[in-house]
């Protein structure tokens, strides 16, 4: 695994990179808690500016700009506010923020302490994915460390504000990470999703304003209070501000997690390059899924001589999206059609059931591919699995429908021959 920035110096990666990096020592020796201190001296108006300007994206997957997501708080509510970091990362091809909170605790503490002192929250919460378990210790243990030393609970270093951050795990249900049901989990409901208006910044947990905010989002915070929005904001582009995190896995050499700026140029050199070319170096490159699995796949035509830029335009001009920046490689040795069916698998087994769409249309994908894969492939495939995607897509209840569907639509339609030769070949019929 490489962990490794590439075209900037390691910002998000600058402490998983040092020997003991979680530590509150070592966190403070390489400037750590001097934002908190910065914001403690400023408006909470102004820290909520210098969000806006940084051009902060949250990094959960939808991309929402975090300043605005932070100004719909309704501070003066009377009602109590919450701060939650969402650590559910269950999206295929995506593990990034695994590394955040292993390797630099105390920026999450510290960045969920900046947001919690802007809006007015006592309280966070940090919920993992139940397959996380295993790192609640660190960070236990981080925030053992930050109440010892008085940035955390009571009057924060004097400033006269109190703040409690508790962890959470739920049960590894992927449905968890989609921010209302990850609230309706943590209040020890079952995690279904919740209508939407109200969004969470008005009515979140506990029917309170909260802000649900992504890891790398929230650890991004301590670094533009420190620099500042526009100079963070113009070492990637001026609508993708920063740097981000990218988990990439598959046919790649050097597999793992980089940071690079946004803008970076291009997706082609960073995967032929920077992370050392094809495994297999007869192979060639054929498909790659840029951001988690829950986007639209690439072919190889839409990636080699194009010029594709690593951020949230680049990626939709080019065809697909950038989500988490979970980018998955794939060459000429996988069946598209054989990689779809294990993906639709995967979002039938975590459809939450709550809807009818996506707990029926995702059943039947998988009953379609699995006939297909035993052989029964009809040539009225393609356009059966097609139309069960369009009665998901816009017509679930919550974005995990969409998410199914976009893998399916871009992998017909992309990879036809892949296709054919299971719908053609292996049933001697005509594809339609
Ligand atoms: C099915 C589904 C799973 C999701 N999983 C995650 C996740 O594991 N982590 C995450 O930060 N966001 C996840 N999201 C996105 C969240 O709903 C939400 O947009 C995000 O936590 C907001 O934080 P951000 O603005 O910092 O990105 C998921 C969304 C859906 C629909
Ligand atoms: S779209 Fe799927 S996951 Fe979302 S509410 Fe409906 S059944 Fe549940």
């Amino acid at each position: 695994m490489e962990i490794k920035a590439i075209g900037c110096e390691p910002l998000q990666l600058k402490r998983v990179l040092i020997e003991n990096g979680h530590t509150l020592e070592v966190y403070r020796e390489t400037g750590g808690y001097k934002s908190l201190e910065t914001a403690f001296g400023m408006s909470a108006d102004a820290i909520i500016q210098e969000v806006k300007d940084s051009a902060l994206r949250g990094r959960g997957g939808a991309g929402f700009p975090t300043g605005m997501k932070w100004s719909f708080v309704p501070r003066d509510s009377p009602k109590e506010k919450y701060i939650v970091c969402n650590a559910d990362e269950s999206e295929p091809g995506s593990f990034k923020d695994r590394y955040l909170l292993e390797g630099d605790p105390h920026a999450l503490i510290e960045g969920m302490l900046i947001a919690g002192f802007a809006l007015g929250a006592a309280t966070g919460y940090i919920y993992y994915r139940g397959e996380y378990n295993y790192l609640i210790d660190i960070m236990d243990e981080a925030l053992r460390e930050a109440r010892e030393a008085g940035l955390l609970g009571e009057n924060i270093l004097g400033s006269g504000f109190s703040m409690e951050i508790h962890t959470h795990t739920g049960a590894g249900a992927y449905i968890c990470g989609e921010e209302t049901a990850l609230l309706s989990s943590l209040e020890g409901f079952r995690g279904h999703p919740r209508m939407k208006p109200p969004f969470p910044a008005v009515e979140g947990l506990y029917a309170s304003p909260t802000v649900v905010n992504n890891v790398e989002t929230l650890t991004s915070v301590p670094q533009i209070i420190e620099m500042g929005g526009i100079t963070w904001r113009d070492l990637g582009t001026e609508k993708s501000g920063g740097t981000k995190l990218w988990s990439i896995s598959g046919h790649v050499k050097k597999p793992g997690v980089y940071e690079l700026p946004m803008g970076y140029a291009d997706m082609e050199k960073f995967i032929m390059e920077d992370c050392g070319g094809m495994l297999r170096d007869d192979k060639k490159l054929k498909a790659v899924i840029p951001g988690g699995s829950s986007v639209y796949i690439m072919n190889a035509g839409q990636i080699v001589g194009k010029g594709v830029t690593l951020d949230y335009e680049g990626l939709v001009e080019a065809g697909s999206m950038l989500g988490t920046g979970g980018m998955i490689v794939m060459d000429e040795t996988v069946d598209i059609m054989e990689s779809t069916k294990n993906l639709t698998e995967f979002y039938k087994h975590e459809s939450c059931g709550w809807c009818t769409p996506c707990r029926e249309g995702t059943d039947w994908l998988v009953k379609i591919f699995d006939r297909i894969s035993a052989g029964g492939g009809r040539p009225e495939d393609a356009q059966l699995l097609l139309d069960i995607c369009d009665n998901i897509e816009g017509k679930s209840f919550c974005p995990l429908g969409d998410a199914a569907a976009w893998p399916i639509q871009s992998a017909v339609k992309r990879f036809p021959e892949d296709f054919r030769h299971w719908l053609i070949t292996k049933t001697n019929g005509d594809l339609n």
